[in-house]
């Protein structure tokens, strides 16, 4: 496995902005700052990513490249222990792959039934004010929805069974440049429509907060998207780390993909919000954001037909690059500790994985009561709040304890490979990385 390393550097920043540039840019981003009041939530969010981020991220390509191996094996060979409680967050990150990959298909799923309804002029019939009867009749279409999914999961596989140079690598530097050439024609078109300018105030200036919101609901808020958007706490950078070269220099990969993820998620505001304002639409559409209220404006609008299908073809290439990075870091898991060789750990994982969303699939069907343990919410959301609020910040936690306080700073000195920024980033992520981190996981489980 040591053989199958990233090529390039340039191969490295692709792959890993492949894995942070996701859904979560393109749909989550534009909806949670729909609801959390706009400039106000996208100026924290901007803050959570640089100053939490950014050092999070690179304990994990030093913990990564160091180790050697999968978020559990990596820590391992750190630690020279099997049962350390840094050990046990590794196991952790396992578990959180693979339940956000579970409810990522559905929702790649969702992007491939649209874009395959829009090549055939499907939304054609459907009338404007029905996208929300059209989404949810559909999102209940339980044999059609499996069979989405499936081909999602089906071509994350057929990628991954092929490694890291000749998979992942390849896939992601041809994904990565076609990604932002659609997003600009996106976001280019959208400057002529009458609703741009207001995208703007209502993305970039600071607002009062929204009367149904604390300032702390929007911190953990604006922080479990930070870490989400860009692959952390779930050891994803670790696994990409291990096929990381020693020559390269971990710093400025991290602060290239930061940047890339932000320019996107920036973007992808861009990209919704001139069609939300100018069809008349809210803000506050949520999770529909993107299914529903998007929609509306791709059929009244000139070329709607090219943009839509434009559209959530983006979004199934950016889930897609995000996707091959969560099922490598569970397949590295299974190949270290299970001795399955790649081929045979891609298939098994697959169909656990296909068998698995579909309980978030049965959340929007029959059985939606059966799996709804919080009253009201569906499976899928549910996931959605355990990974999001309360397993990444913990994993991200786990990792800084261990950089900070358990590896030699030798090593972390070693791995950084420069004295200013190893003199600012050791004190931080052992003094202030998880203080910040614990206040908005405490705010979080308290409020
Ligand atoms: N960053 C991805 C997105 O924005 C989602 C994601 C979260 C992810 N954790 C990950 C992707 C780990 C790959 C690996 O949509």
């Amino acid at each position: 496995m040591s053989k199958d390393n990233f090529t390039s550097k340039l191969g490295i920043v692709a792959a890993t902005a492949g894995s942070a540039i996701g859904l979560g840019n393109l749909w989550g981003f534009p909806y949670k700052a729909g609801t959390n009041g706009g400039g106000t939530f996208v100026i924290i969010y901007i803050l959570c990513a640089l100053f939490i981020g950014l050092p999070v991220m690179l304990a994990e390509f030093v913990v990564g490249r160091e180790g050697r191996g999968g978020p559990v094996g990596a820590v391992e060979n750190l630690t020279n222990s099997k049962k350390s409680p840094f050990v046990l967050g590794g196991y952790m990150a396992v578990l959180t792959s693979f339940l956000v990959l579970s409810f990522y298909s559905v929702i790649a799923g969702w992007a491939i039934h649209y874009l395959v309804t829009g090549l055939t002029n499907g939304f054609s019939g459907v009338a404007n004010i029905d996208t929300a009867k059209y989404f949810e009749v559909s999102s209940n279409n339980l044999g059609m929805q499996l069979v989405y999914q499936d081909i999602f999961i089906f071509l994350t596989a057929t990628i991954v069974i092929f490694g890291i140079k000749n998979g992942i690598e390849r896939l992601s530097k041809i994904m990565m440049p076609l990604l932002f050439i659609i997003i600009l024609i996106l976001v280019g078109y959208n400057m002529t429509l009458p609703g741009f300018k207001d995208s703007l105030s209502f993305l970039f200036a600071p607002k009062s907060i929204p009367a149904d919101k604390t300032f702390f609901e929007i911190l953990t808020s604006a922080l479990g998207q930070a870490f989400f958007s860009l692959s952390l706490g779930m050891g994803a950078i670790i696994t990409y780390a291990r096929a990381v070269s020693d020559d390269m220099n971990i710093n400025t990969i991290s602060i290239q993909v930061i940047v890339c993820d932000l320019i996107v998620a920036l973007l992808a505001g861009l990209a919704t919000f001139p069609i939300i304002f100018s069809y008349g639409m809210s803000t506050g559409g949520g999770v529909g954001l993107a299914f529903i209220a998007l929609p509306v404006g791709f059929k009244s609008m000139p070329f709607g037909y090219v943009f839509g299908n434009l559209f959530f073809f983006l979004l199934i290439i950016a889930a897609l690059t995000s996707s091959i990075s969560l099922l490598e870091n569970s397949l590295t898991f299974i190949i270290e500790k299970m001795k399955f060789n790649r081929k045979m750990a891609t298939i098994v994982l697959s169909a656990l994985l296909m068998a698995f969303a579909t309980l978030s699939q049965l959340g929007f069907n029959y059985s939606s009561s059966l799996l709804s343990f919080t009253g009201g919410e569906t499976f899928l959301d549910q996931l959605d709040k355990l990974t999001m609020n309360y397993f990444i910040p913990i994993v991200a936690l786990i990792t800084t304890l261990l950089v900070g306080y358990r590896l030699d700073e030798s090593i972390v000195r070693k791995q950084i490979n420069n004295d200013k920024i190893s003199n600012i980033f050791i004190p931080y992520v052992k003094y202030v990385v998880p203080v910040l981190i614990g206040i908005v996981l405490l705010s979080g489980v308290i409020g």
